[in-house]
């Protein structure tokens, strides 16, 4: 949560320089991810639009001769006109019969490496193989669109517990206007993990879209529950500002989520179940998000905060459906020269229910100037009063059992 920086919008110029950039050299495509900020996208990630009837019938003749030299030469010789573009065998040649294969050129040039620098024949075969599957087939588990069979081209989604980012994505309609909005980077990646293109997403908090805006990016559909009217009000308007590509459902629906009938508000949408849960509440005191006693940044005591945010745990868990995820994003506080460990509380709420934790990131807070500029009087402090001054914030990962 962007506690002091408020308002201020860092530019993503770096990305659009890339795309004009692309545009100027005629590249067709970008990556898969293309609204993903964690990082300006480089130029290797380009795809390349493959005759897959010719690129396949390549690795077939490779991986059925007994000669390693032709094998090797076969190879090159790919590995050139992809370079290149220069193509007198028809590989680039997508408008003759066939269907095509986009592929990672990055990723298709190291595994073109790795066939020619095999050390033994059976060992290029099997890269060879690998390589014939992920043009032909796709592989998917049942949570996600990910295929397994190219999992080397999803190097943006991340899988590590330690998450240093340095700029929120500002693209679109990801405005940044809400005080005590997430970096939307987080939906973004939670959804790519955990949900497939049409599913349903449900975030209890919604605040200012930023979930709906990710779901409305990656066609998935999206309903948001806030308790303030106005913000509720601002957000179903921004949330509409971002393009509709995929035709999802984008509904945020003005309520008490320790109250509100969910199975009425899926109900209206002709379903019973949703695919994902996403939870960014208040992180109790630490900022007011309105007067009303059933916002839970006004919950008397971190007890009665605890309770609340059971119930909406409790009223929304039937609605998850089984070996589904529920995210939970928040982060301590300190008071009174004591750190509350407000994560780990909510941590064991949540472990109380059937549920099992998957996994606990910790995610800085990224930099922003306001920030920066209050960096020493929190060192000074920090010395002062003997404690670290906060740097990261939580994303609980639970699987509903
Ligand atoms: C940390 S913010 C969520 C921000 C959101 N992730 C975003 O990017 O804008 C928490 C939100 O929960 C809302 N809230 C607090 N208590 C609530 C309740 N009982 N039911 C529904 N929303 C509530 C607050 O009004 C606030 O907008």
């Amino acid at each position: 949560m962007d506690l002091i920086n408020k308002g201020l919008k860092l530019s993503a110029f770096g990305k659009v320089k890339v795309e004009e950039n692309m545009k100027a050299k005629g590249m067709k495509e970008l990556s898969l991810f293309k609204n993903l900020d964690l990082e300006v996208p480089s130029l290797s990630r380009v795809s390349i639009i493959l005759n897959k009837t010719k690129f396949i019938e390549v690795l077939e003749k490779c991986i059925t001769s007994n000669n390693l030299n032709f094998l090797k030469n076969k190879i090159l010789n790919l590995k050139s006109i992809i370079k290149s573009y220069k193509d007198k065998e028809g590989i680039l040649n997508i408008d003759s019969n066939g269907d095509t294969v986009s592929l990672r050129k990055d990723v298709l040039i190291s595994e073109l490496d790795q066939i020619l620098e095999a050390k033994t024949f059976q060992r290029a075969k099997y890269y060879l193989s690998r390589l014939k599957a992920g043009a032909e087939k796709v592989k998917t588990n049942k949570i996600n669109d990910i295929n397994l069979l190219r999992w080397k081209e999803y190097d943006e989604i991340i899988t590590d517990s330690l998450w240093v980012l340095d700029k929120r994505d500002t693209s679109g309609a990801h405005l940044g206007w809400y005080w005590g909005n997430f970096i939307p980077q987080i939906p973004h990646q939670m959804m790519l993990r955990y949900t497939k293109k049409g599913e349903w997403v449900l975030d209890p908090f919604v605040g200012s879209g930023t979930t709906l805006i990710e779901c409305r990016r990656l066609g998935r559909n999206g309903i948001g529950i806030e308790l303030n009217k106005e913000v509720a009000v601002k957000a179903k308007e921004i949330v509409k500002r971002e393009p509709n590509n995929f035709n999802i459902a984008s509904d945020v629906i003005i309520g008490d989520s320790t109250e509100i009938d969910f199975k009425q508000i899926l109900k209206k949408r002709g379903i019973s179940k949703i695919q994902l849960l996403i939870m960014h509440p208040p992180y109790y005191d630490i900022i007011k998000f309105s007067k009303d006693p059933r916002d839970l940044s006004n919950a008397p005591t971190v007890e009665k905060f605890l309770e609340m945010f059971g119930k909406v745990v409790d009223r929304t868990f039937p609605f998850l459906e089984r070996n589904r995820y529920l995210v939970i994003v928040i982060g301590d506080k300190y008071s009174k020269g004591e750190w509350i460990p407000l994560g780990f509380y909510v941590m064991d709420e949540v472990l109380k229910r059937s549920y099992k934790l998957k996994s606990i990131i910790v995610k800085n807070f990224e930099e922003t100037r306001a920030k920066r500029n209050q960096k020493e009087l929190w060192r000074y402090r920090a010395l002062v009063g003997g404690f670290y001054v906060f740097k990261h914030e939580y994303i609980l990962l639970f699987k509903k059992k």
